[in-house]
């Protein structure tokens, strides 16, 4: 049996290895700008291949005479995508190949954060009010109907790229405008204030096999724009909040059609009426190392688990490992100092150390809940004395 991933950054090394362990044969396709700095675990797997590629995209044209040339001699029967970017690439060689998994249709509800919007609203789960930003009367009427502020956002980035927060009509008319003809990949939506949650999921056959819910800190939105320390922890377990995202979620993937894979979604509860809203998902492992964060506390790594269910393709039963149950915060910041000098964070509970310049990264993990919230208040407070750095606000994805 073989697999092809895409990989257009580097991403998924843990994915890859549990492919070899189950005996695939694992075909890489990634970005030709970084063939030099990646390194890959280039003994998990048979064969690698370069796409070229603009900041990491591919020409979707190139990509399909790419791949379909590979299989006049090979038989893909997986096809993954390890990045966010790649999610929706993968869905147009599998309809096109015709191999099985996610298609089209299912990918759009976990990349665009319009069709995901739209697709929630239709399964009864409350969504933030929300506008296309295609048709001006619509967009007229949807800012006499629903109080300021407002966030304008494009439909398919991440990390909080390329989004703004509007107070007045007249600032949003005067972006939409400036956006031109770009205005139809936009989304406009009510900006519900309070805090933000994630839920990262393993599902196998339309159900949650394994799922935990964790809290930001910061608002992303806040750290991406005013700077700041990112953290987010893992909730109590048995907590009211924890129970409702739960709770959620189920609906949320149900809901969105995933049949298989992992995910990380997003929900706000609202400060003012303390309701659960969905605010967005996907069909991938988290980014800005949640993985390593869910592993701290559970042992559950997200990426062999999500090997396993897609080889697992609904022929093979699967039930995710015995998970720990124990805490893990996390926290990234930039760092003033190329190589960040960490000793300082010496505590028996700090379990993972970044190692990327001009950065600083620790993974907190204690049984006591209490505990990691503890040190993740006084790393943060630390981190904001030693090392934090602000960078302006990012047009360009650089994960
Ligand atoms: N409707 C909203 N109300 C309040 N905050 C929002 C809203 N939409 C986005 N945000 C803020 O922007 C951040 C990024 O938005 P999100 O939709 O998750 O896109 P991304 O793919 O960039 O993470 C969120 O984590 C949150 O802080
Ligand atoms: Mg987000």
């Amino acid at each position: 049996m073989t697999i092809l991933c895409l990989a257009s950054y580097e991403k998924g090394h843990e994915f890859l290895r549990e492919c070899k362990r189950q005996g695939w044969n694992v075909v890489l396709l990634t970005s030709e700008s970084i063939r030099q700095e990646a390194r890959f675990p280039t003994e998990s797997m048979d064969e690698i291949f370069y796409m070229a590629d603009d900041h990491h995209r591919w020409d979707l044209t190139h990509t399909l005479n790419a791949v379909a040339y590979l299989a006049r001699t090979r038989s893909f029967d997986r096809i993954v995508p390890l990045d966010d970017f790649d999610v929706e690439v993968a869905a147009m060689l599998r309809e096109q190949l015709r191999v099985p998994g996610m298609g089209e249709t299912t990918a759009h509800y976990f990349r665009d954060k319009l069709a995901m919007r739209m697709r929630a609203a239709d399964a009864g789960i409350r969504v933030p009010d929300f506008v296309h930003v295609l048709n001006h009367g619509q967009v007229a009427a949807f800012l006499e109907r629903v109080p300021g502020p407002w966030v304008l956002k494009p439909r398919s980035m991440a990390g909080a790229i390329g989004i703004r927060k509007l107070a007045s009509a007249q600032e949003v008319w005067e972006t939409v405008h400036a956006l031109g003809d770009e205005q139809f990949r936009y989304v406009l939506e009510r900006f519900v204030a309070g805090d933000i949650f994630h839920v990262d999921s393993i599902v196998f056959e339309r159900q949650v096999r394994f799922a935990i819910s964790s809290g930001y800190g910061k608002p992303p939105l806040e750290v991406a724009h005013a700077g700041g320390i990112f953290t987010t922890r893992i909730l109590e377990r048995e907590s009211e909040t924890a129970r409702r995202l739960l709770a959620e979620n189920q609906r949320v993937l149900t809901g969105l059609g995933l049949l298989r894979g992992v995910s990380h979604t997003e929900y706000i509860i609202g400060r003012d009426d303390g309701h659960v809203y969905f605010l967005e998902t996907s069909a991938r492992v988290g980014g800005a190392h949640i993985a390593e964060l869910v592993e701290a506390a559970t042992g559950i790594n997200l990426w062999a688990e999500w090997a396993k269910v897609e080889l697992a393709g609904g022929h093979v039963p699967y039930a995710p490992p015995q998970s720990r149950e124990d805490y893990a915060g996390l926290l990234v910041s930039l760092a003033r100092q190329e190589h960040p000098d960490t000793s300082q964070f010496a505590d028996p509970e700090v379990v993972w150390k970044m190692e990327k310049s001009h950065h600083i990264g620790l993974i907190v993990r204690s049984p006591r809940p209490a505990r990691v919230r503890e040190l993740l208040e006084d790393y943060t407070a630390r981190i904001a004395r030693d090392y934090h750095a602000v960078e302006p606000p990012q047009q360009q994805p650089s994960h």
